[in-house]
């Protein structure tokens, strides 16, 4: 299918048509706006006072293959190559997960907690786009923020998500569960992370345009092993957390339990805390000394 003229009120018509049967009316609304505003500068004052007007074949070319991928269940954040994390412009490419409110509920609470006590050092492993190191990097005065991925992809994204938002973060490609510090023997006053806890039996439940287009690395673990990454994370944290120093970590909702069970035998007090869905969401650890 093809937009049949390069009218604007033809081309808001065409996309209602395209994507009504698996979108919101109000979804499809906002995904216009978004595309005019990306591919054309057009905010959405402009948008509605041009609706009689017509574009170049160059932009209607680009909005057809937009609002064709949004027909194959492409995320709107990968069509547009960017979204917003805790009020951040962060760019996302297929290497790097979208970042999701949960996480940014989970960065504006350690925030909050943060603040006053003022941590030199802090470490974000699993960083992907480095969303969650650069909103901390912004938001805690005088610290100084690290980075881990174990994908190159992401490592590069990152970097440039932390150039574009002025923020000095040490990244490093590094594989978490070999429990190697690749900035020496730095040690950190906060540890956080958000690392792939989806079982793989958990796929059957998920959407499809997660499955398809967002990287699998970033996402699941095996059914036999879900927890694999906490205990690499909270052996790696007996090592480098300072003895005062705090665990945050994003959590899968159904093991909330059991990683407390597991932070525990590693000697830590952790509790958990719920999301604004009310589901176990984010746990935070302290070493017993
Ligand atoms: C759930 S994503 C989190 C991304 C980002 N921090 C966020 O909250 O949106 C998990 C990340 O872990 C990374 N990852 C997967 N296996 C890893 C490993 N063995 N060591 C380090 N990072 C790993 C993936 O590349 C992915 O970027």
């Amino acid at each position: 299918m093809r937009i049949p003229s390069n009218k604007v009120c033809d081309i808001e018509r065409f996309a209602y048509q395209e994507l009504e049967n698996l979108y919101p009316k109000s979804e499809i609304k906002t995904f216009i706006l978004m595309l005019f505003e990306h591919f054309l500068g057009w905010n959405t004052a402009h948008f509605l006072a041009f609706k009689n007007s017509t574009i170049n074949q160059s932009d209607l070319l680009k909005l057809n293959f937009a609002i064709k991928d949004l027909r194959f269940g492409k995320p709107i954040q990968y069509i547009l190559g960017s979204t917003t994390f805790c009020d951040i412009p962060i760019n996302v490419t297929p290497a790097t997960l979208i970042p999701r409110p949960e996480t940014e509920e989970i960065v504006y609470n350690i925030i909050e907690k943060e603040k006053h006590l003022a941590p030199k050092n802090i470490l974000d492993i699993c960083t992907g786009s480095g969303c969650i190191a650069i909103a901390l990097s912004k938001a805690i005065n005088n610290s100084q923020v690290y980075a881990t991925d174990i994908s190159v992809e992401a490592i590069k994204i990152a970097q440039s998500n932390a150039k574009t938002n002025l923020c000095n973060i040490n990244f490093a490609i590094s594989d978490i569960l070999k429990i190697d510090n690749p900035f020496d023997e730095t040690k950190f006053d906060i540890i956080v992370s958000n690392p792939p806890y989806v079982r793989d039996m958990e796929k059957a439940q998920m959407h499809c345009n997660v499955l398809d287009y967002e990287p699998h690395l970033a996402l699941f673990v095996p059914d036999n092993n879900p927890l694999i990454f906490y205990k690499s994370i909270a052996l790696f944290a007996n090592k480098y957390l300072n003895p005062d120093g705090r665990l945050y970590l994003e959590i899968n909702e159904e093991l909330g339990n059991e990683t407390i069970a597991l932070l525990e035998k590693q000697g830590y007090n952790a509790q958990l805390h719920q999301d604004f869905l009310g589901k176990n969401r984010m746990i935070i650890a302290q070493k017993i000394i």
